[in-house]
């Protein structure tokens, strides 16, 4: 790029900067500006801190002393007759602390668009990810698209993962202390501005893990969001099971690239031959190599503290009335086995038994993709599906 134009983008970045108020709740520390994946989106990025208290789950599980402690669990979690998240439930246990996480905040590049924005959309990845899996590389970007589209949107490091703290993975990483420490952050999105204006909408995306979540802020804030898109999440859990024995989880600190040294021996990760992130997460040969590689090479952690409570907070809410989207791949292997077509559509069923009072009801099953929708060739499809979405429904 020349000087010239990189000087341009820098003052249309110094403008974004400006134009991105945050509520002074936030202290966003250490920010830096940058450029999403293909630069449609401004990005300020740092940390903030967040005050939260909940209602977890006293678990009865330690950590994993080493691999075959780790081992044997997979074993238990997967034994005939056996409802382990019920047996290692030891009732409620409050947590409260102060947590440091890493957040990234983009909107429009063209300032003309960015100011125009009136939709912030709310990001949440899944497990053994980070915030990186919606801006991993141009083409395979939802933050690009987004931003394209005239979203802003908002990108985090949930408790536990990538850059953000990581405390206790069995008794703090929950289902219910990462809902209230999201929904606080929505609280101040909410009275934040992007280019000089108050956001209107805020709407709740995850993926996976993610979407789990935005389903349980949903049920308990109902006000949070003014829509849903859930990706990477259905009613068919047969093979959830499966997948988890593919993971292959090793303790993360034990993982050869040495990325995890010194990390509690609760914070899991996929074995480190391929085969542990192909099999669960995408379908070959429907991706390029080099992104699987990226995504494999940057893998985050999974913690026992998420798995076995995100079950609890994710339930049919008989009473939402929000426009719901949801997109599966088809050949999602974690929640409809490899073929998200059987009995029948599964991204209809789960908005269906899910969320029956919906005012708008989407569905799309992206074709030629396993879990990882955005890593796949068909990444943009399920983006322009979702953004459309969000169009048809005025947002
Ligand atoms: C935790 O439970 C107590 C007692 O039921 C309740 O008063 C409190 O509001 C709950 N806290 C949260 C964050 O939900
Ligand atoms: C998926 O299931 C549907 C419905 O049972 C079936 O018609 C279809 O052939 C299956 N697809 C594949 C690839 O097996």
């Amino acid at each position: 790029m020349a000087v010239g134009a990189n000087l341009l983008r820098l003052a249309s970045l110094i403008v974004v900067a400006r134009g991105l108020q945050l509520d002074p709740a936030f202290v966003l520390s250490q920010s830096t500006l940058g450029l999403s994946a293909a630069g449609k989106a401004a990005c300020l990025g740092g940390w903030i801190k967040v005050t939260a208290s909940a209602n977890n789950t006293k678990l009865l599980v330690k950590s994993p002393t080493g691999q075959p402690d780790l081992t044997q669990t997979t074993v238990d979690m997967a034994t005939a007759g056996v409802n382990y998240a019920a047996t290692v439930n030891g009732g409620p246990n409050h947590v409260s602390g102060t947590y440091r996480l890493y957040v990234k905040l983009c909107e429009p590049v063209d300032p003309d668009a960015a100011l125009k924005v009136q939709t912030l959309q709310f990001l949440n990845h899944g497990g053994t990810l980070d915030h990186t899996y919606w801006d991993l590389a141009p083409g395979y970007s939802y933050v690009d698209a987004a931003a394209a589209a005239g979203y802003a949107t908002f990108n985090y490091d949930r408790l536990g993962y990538g850059l953000s703290d990581h405390p206790d993975p069995n008794q703090v990483v929950q289902a219910a202390l990462q809902r209230e420490i999201a929904h606080q952050i929505i609280g101040v999105l909410r009275k934040s501005t992007v280019g000089g204006k108050r956001i209107k909408n805020v709407v709740g995306v995850g993926h996976s893990a993610g979407s789990a979540l935005t389903m349980a802020i949903a049920a308990k804030y109902p006000a949070d969001f003014d829509a849903l898109i859930l990706t990477g999440i259905s009613t068919s859990v047969e093979g959830v099971v499966i997948a988890q024995i593919a993971f292959n989880l090793i303790p993360a600190a034990l993982d050869p690239s040495g990325r995890f040294d010194g990390l509690d021996k609760g914070y899991l990760t996929q074995g480190a031959v391929v085969q542990d992130f192909q099999f669960p997460f995408y379908r070959y040969p429907d991706f390029d190599s080099t992104i699987f590689r990226k995504q494999f090479d940057t893998r985050q952690t999974t913690v026992f503290g998420e798995l076995l409570t995100f079950n609890s907070v994710v339930a049919p809410q008989p009473a939402y009335t929000a426009p719901v989207d949801v997109v599966l791949g088809q050949q999602d292997y974690i929640f409809c086995q490899a073929n998200c077509s059987y009995p029948k559509d599964q991204a209809q069923t789960f908005v269906n038994a899910l969320f029956p009072a919906s005012r708008s009801k989407s569905t799309f099953l992206q074709p030629n993709s396993g879990h990882l929708i955005a890593q796949h060739y068909t990444a943009g499809k399920g983006f322009a599906h979702s953004l459309e979405f969000l169009k048809s429904n005025s947002l």
